[in-house]
C-alpha cells in the first residue's frame, strides 16, 4: 500500500480521439479529452497541481478547495475502517474497494463500530492509472453538488499516494446486487419503479444544472439504495460537461460500460446528453426482467438483453415472458406496457427520439400511479420459454468499456475499451 506511485496521466491536450475502437484485451482505460468539453478531471485547475500542462507530474498528496468537503488524514480512515478489515468491506469496482467505517456525526472524527454515522471508504486500488482523474473528477462534481438522488460525498484523503473518497453509507448497497445477487430478496414491482424515479431525478439533475453534466456511466451498480430503497447515484469519475454554445454533443474518447452505453457514443465518440437516456432504458429494462444487460452464460441470442428483447416490448403477449418471475405476476399489465414504451423510446437509436429525463420522470410517475392489483388466476409463464429459468444467468457481471484499474490479484472478468 503506497508503495505505487500513479502513473503520470497523459498529457490533456494533445488527444485525437476522432476513432474511437473497442479493444477487449486492454487492461486500462484513458478518457480522451475533446475539443469542447473537458471533465472536471481533465481540468487540471483547482486540484492543488495534480496534474500539469505536460501531465508528467502527480505530487504524492494533495489537497482540493472543494467547500464542504472534510479532508481526512489516512490515519483517520485506516482507523474508521479498522485498518480496512476484510469484514468491512461493501463490495469492489474499477477504482478499487470499498470499505464500511464509522464516524462522528458533527466532527467526523473516527469512532467505534456503531457509534456515530457509518460511511463508505473507496479506496483506489494502487495500480490504478485511473484512479487519479476519477478520483478528481468525482470530488469536483459530487462534491459540488447536493440532490437528494445523488449520493453524499462527506471528504476526501490524498495522501502518501492514496486517494480515498468518504461517501454517506448507503444501507441497501446496490441495485445491481439487488437484482442479480444470488438468493437476494426479489424487489416488488412498486419498489422498482420508486428506484427507477429516484435514479430518473438524479440524471435529470445533472442534465438540467446549470452546466449540463452528462452522468456516463449510468449503471444498476451504480445506484446505491438507502434503507427505505431510495435511489441515489453514485461515481462520478467519468462525468463530462454536456455541449454548450448550442452544441448537439460532445466529442470525446469512449468510455463506459458495454450494454450501457449508447450505440452512437460507441460508435462515433459523439456524446450526447440523451446518450444517459439510452442508459437509463438499459436499466429500466434490468429491472423489469431481472436480467443483466450482458450474460454470456445466456444461450448465444440472448447475451446481450437489449437486442434479445427489444423486439418483445412492443408486444403484450411476449412481454409478459420476459418479465422477471420473481414478481410472481404481482405488477399492474398497465404499467408494464407503459414501462415497456418508456424503455423503447430510451434505446431510441436517434438520440433526438428519445425523451428527456424530465420527460422520463414524468411517465415513470404515471407507471407508478397504476395500482392494478392483477387476478390471482392468472397463469404463470411456462419457465422454459424465458431466459429466466436457469438462475446460473445472474451470476456473470457485466463488460465495461473500461478497467479503471485491475482489481488487486482478484481475477477480472471484464473487457475494457479504450479510444485512441
Ligand atoms: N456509499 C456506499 N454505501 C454502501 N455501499 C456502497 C457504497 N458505495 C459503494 N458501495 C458498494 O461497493 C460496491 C462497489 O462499488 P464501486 O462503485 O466501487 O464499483 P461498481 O459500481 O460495482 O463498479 P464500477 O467501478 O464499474 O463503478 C457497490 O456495488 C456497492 O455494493
Ligand atoms: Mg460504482
Amino acid at each position: 500500500m503506497g508503495n505505487c506511485y500513479p502513473k503520470p496521466v497523459n498529457n490533456l491536450s494533445s488527444t485525437n480521439n476522432s476513432t474511437p475502437a473497442i479493444r477487449s484485451d486492454v487492461k486500462r482505460k484513458e478518457p480522451m479529452v475533446q475539443k469542447h468539453s473537458h471533465t472536471a478531471a481533465e481540468d487540471g485547475s483547482d486540484t492543488g497541481g495534480a496534474i500539469n500542462g505536460s501531465g508528467e507530474t502527480v505530487p504524492p498528496s494533495g489537497r482540493i478547495v472543494t467547500p464542504n468537503l472534510k479532508m481526512f488524514t489516512f490515519a483517520e480512515l485506516r482507523s474508521a475502517t479498522r485498518n480496512f478489515r476484510p469484514d468491512t468491506m461493501l463490495g469492489e469496482g474499477g477504482f478499487g474497494r470499498v470499505f464500511k467505517g464509522w464516524v462522528d456525526g458533527v466532527t467526523y472524527a473516527p469512532s467505534k463500530v456503531g457509534i456515530g454515522i457509518a460511511v463508505a471508504v473507496k479506496k483506489s486500488n494502487p495500480d490504478s492509472a485511473q484512479g487519479l482523474k476519477e478520483w478528481q473528477a468525482e470530488v469536483k462534481f459530487l462534491g459540488k453538488f447536493s440532490h437528494p438522488n445523488l449520493v453524499k460525498l462527506i471528504g476526501y484523503c490524498w495522501e502518501d499516494r492514496e486517494f480515498l473518497l468518504v461517501y454517506e453509507y448507503m444501507q441497501k448497497g446496490s441495485l445491481e446486487n439487488h437484482l442479480f445477487k444470488k438468493g437476494a430478496e426479489p424487489i416488488p414491482w412498486s419498489t422498482r419503479i420508486k428506484i427507477a424515479i429516484g435514479a430518473a431525478q438524479g440524471l435529470a439533475f445533472l442534465h438540467t444544472t446549470e452546466k449540463t453534466v452528462i452522468y456516463r456511466d449510468f449503471k444498476s451498480s451504480n445506484i446505491l439504495l438507502d434503507g427505505d430503497f431510495n435511489a441515489k447515484l453514485s461515481d462520478f469519475g467519468l462525468a463530462k460537461l454536456g455541449p454548450a454554445n448550442g452544441e448537439s454533443h460532445v466529442s470525446t474518447g469512449v468510455v463506459g460500460t458495454y450494454g450501457y452505453a449508447a450505440p452512437e457514443y460507441i460508435a462515433t465518440g459523439h456524446l450526447y446528453v440523451k446518450s444517459d437516456v439510452y442508459g437509463f432504458g438499459v436499466v429500466l429494462l434490468e429491472m423489469i426482467t431481472g436480467l443483466r444487460v450482458l450474460d454470456t452464460n445466456r444461450p448465444s441470442s440472448q447475451h446481450n438483453l437489449v437486442d434479445w428483447a427489444r423486439p418483445a416490448l412492443p408486444d403484450k403477449r411476449r412481454l409478459r415472458k420476459i418479465i422477471d418471475p420473481r414478481l410472481e405476476q404481482d405488477y399492474p399489465s398497465k404499467g408494464a406496457n407503459k414501462a415497456s414504451e418508456l424503455i423503447l423510446s430510451c434505446l431510441e437509436p436517434d438520440p433526438k427520439n428519445r425523451p428527456s429525463m424530465e420527460e422520463v420522470v414524468v411517465s415513470l410517475e404515471v407507471i407508478n400511479a397504476i395500482k392494478t392489483i392483477p387476478k390471482a388466476t392468472k397463469t404463470r409463464t411456462p419457465q422454459s420459454m424465458s431466459p429466466h429459468s436457469d438462475r446460473r444467468y445472474q451470476s456473470a457481471r457485466q463488460t465495461p468499456l473500461k478497467t479503471r484499474h485491475g482489481r488487486g490479484g482478484v481475477a477480472d472478468n471484464r473487457s475494457p475499451i479504450r479510444s485512441y
